[in-house]
């Protein structure tokens, strides 16, 4: 490929330290479309002749078969990485005028552009597993609609909210996904090709046309920039880091939810495993491995951050290092998310345990206090006044709600008999009825409106 200026072959460590073949294979089938379309660009400028160009489109179209149909071709090939081993195969086939292809071109401009073109594609079927798990969340809690639970803060329990909600906070997360998803992949979406190494390239290919032909929305501005710019893998890298972050969290609360000091959550049994020396074990195996593939997304991240700091404008060999992080933080991201929601779809909530678990009184002491207020008690006192009954009611082992109203008065001549009436469970989850709230009919406009935000969604897939 570039043997004239040397007299040495390549060490043969330094041959194996050196090749992308390995894991740039995947990106075989964009090289073939961007072969094609470099072919039609070659004809139009005259480089190739119509002729020509559908010999050599007819020969990638039989190494496209040949690959499909023996796997080992691609195993077994010493190929130092994709590019190459597609032109080795065009000249097997070819001969001299296989030779002709690379006129014009570089692998700098061509392995960024087949770069651009999955992040494109892995961004596209991310955003769509990201719509099946955000349905499977409101599937989730419109089954449980109406069910109370503990809302907690600092893990301690502090007021009550709808399962409905928690779980929906969890979707709301998904949908910001789906717009840094979307926003990798319209910085992606911008083609280099034609910016040669690193000048531009010297023959008159038509970008604009070659672009099309390759499905990008622009094109890249300047050849320098091109062959060098990896901010779009970044986007989508951190998209990524995000939502793995993102179902972490849902699976940390799904394993400590599940464990006996809650037993809120029944975990799936076709999403959990059991233990080979304890019979009664049911371990929440599938969110301990998304919790813990989100290091590792992260990771990837960090990755080529470091790999781009320091580098010199154009290409450097250095970027051949971005693709195996993004393609593993991609692979991992992509199955995670598909077992989550798989998992979410499955999943089960033991609802008097849940319902149980809020009977602590301490859970209504802020209803308690807007009780005061509500009755033109400064806020300030009311929480000091219902402190002192919380804390009196503890000491006493009694519910203060049920203290005779002489006592109460004790404590605050604003009492009066339709205290105990309004510490509900009901009664405070229907006072918070404001947008984004937990009453019932807040929670039910949020779904409603989820449904439709995932619709439009869905559409731009
Ligand atoms: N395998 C290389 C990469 O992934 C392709 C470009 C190589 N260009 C070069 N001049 N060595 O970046």
């Amino acid at each position: 490929m570039w043997g004239g200026r040397f007299e040495q072959e390549p060490n043969r460590a330094f041959y194996e330290f050196e090749r992308s073949f390995g894991f740039d294979k995947r990106l075989l089938p964009l090289e073939l479309s961007l072969d094609r379309a470099w072919s039609r660009a070659l004809e139009c400028c005259g480089i190739l002749s119509t002729a020509e160009g559908q010999q050599i489109r007819a020969a990638l179209d039989q190494i496209e078969k040949r690959t499909n149909a023996e796997p080992d071709w691609l195993a077994n090939s010493s190929a130092e990485d994709v590019h190459h081993f597609v032109e080795s195969a065009l000249i097997d086939l070819l001969g001299p005028l296989g030779q002709k292809l690379h006129s014009g071109r570089s692998r700098n401009e061509m392995v960024v552009t087949e770069f651009r073109m999955f992040v494109k594609e892995g961004a596209t079927e991310l955003r769509r597993a990201v719509c099946a798990l955000i349905g499977a969340t409101i599937g989730l809690a419109e089954k449980y609609f109406g069910c109370p639970m503990p809302g907690m803060t600092h893990m301690q329990a502090a007021q009550p909210i709808l399962l409905s909600h928690f779980l929906m906070a969890h979707g709301e997360a998904f949908f910001h996904d789906l717009d840094r998803i979307e926003f990798a992949r319209n910085t992606s979406d911008a083609c280099p090709l034609g910016t040669g190494a690193l000048g531009g390239c010297a023959f008159p290919v038509d970008r604009a046309a070659l672009a099309k032909d390759l499905g990008f929305a622009r094109l890249t501005r300047n050849s320098l920039d091109s062959v060098g710019r990896r901010d779009f893998a970044l986007d989508y890298l951190f998209a990524m880091t995000v939502l793995a972050g993102h179902l972490s969290r849902l699976a940390e609360d799904m394993i400590l939810f599940a464990s006996p000091g809650f037993g809120f959550v029944i975990l799936p049994d076709e999403y959990s495993t059991g233990s080979s020396l304890m019979p009664q074990k049911k371990n929440p195996d599938a969110w301990e491995l998304i919790r813990g593939k989100s290091g590792r997304v992260a990771g990837a991240l960090v990755s080529l951050v470091i790999t781009l700091k320091g580098l010199p404008s154009s290409y450097q060999r250095d970027l051949q290092e971005d693709k195996e992080p993004l393609f593993d933080a991609h692979d991992q991201t992509l199955a995670m998310t598909k077992i989550a929601a798989g998992a979410i779809a499955a999943t089960k909530f033991n609802q008097s345990k849940l319902r149980e678990s809020i009977q602590d009184e301490g859970l209504v002491a802020t209803e308690a206090a807007d009780y005061l207020v509500r009755k033109g008690v400064p806020f300030r006192q009311a929480h000091e006044t219902v402190g002192r009954l919380v804390h009196d009611s503890e000491r006493e082992g009694s519910r203060f709600s049920g203290w005779p109203l002489e006592k109460l008065k004790g404590y605050s001549s604003a009492i009066d008999s339709d205290f105990a009436g309004a510490l509900t469970i009901d009664v405070s989850l229907s006072r918070r009825n404001v947008i984004g709230g937990t009453a019932p009919t807040a929670v039910r406009n949020a779904l409603d409106d989820a449904k439709e935000r995932l619709a439009l969604a869905e559409k731009k897939n």
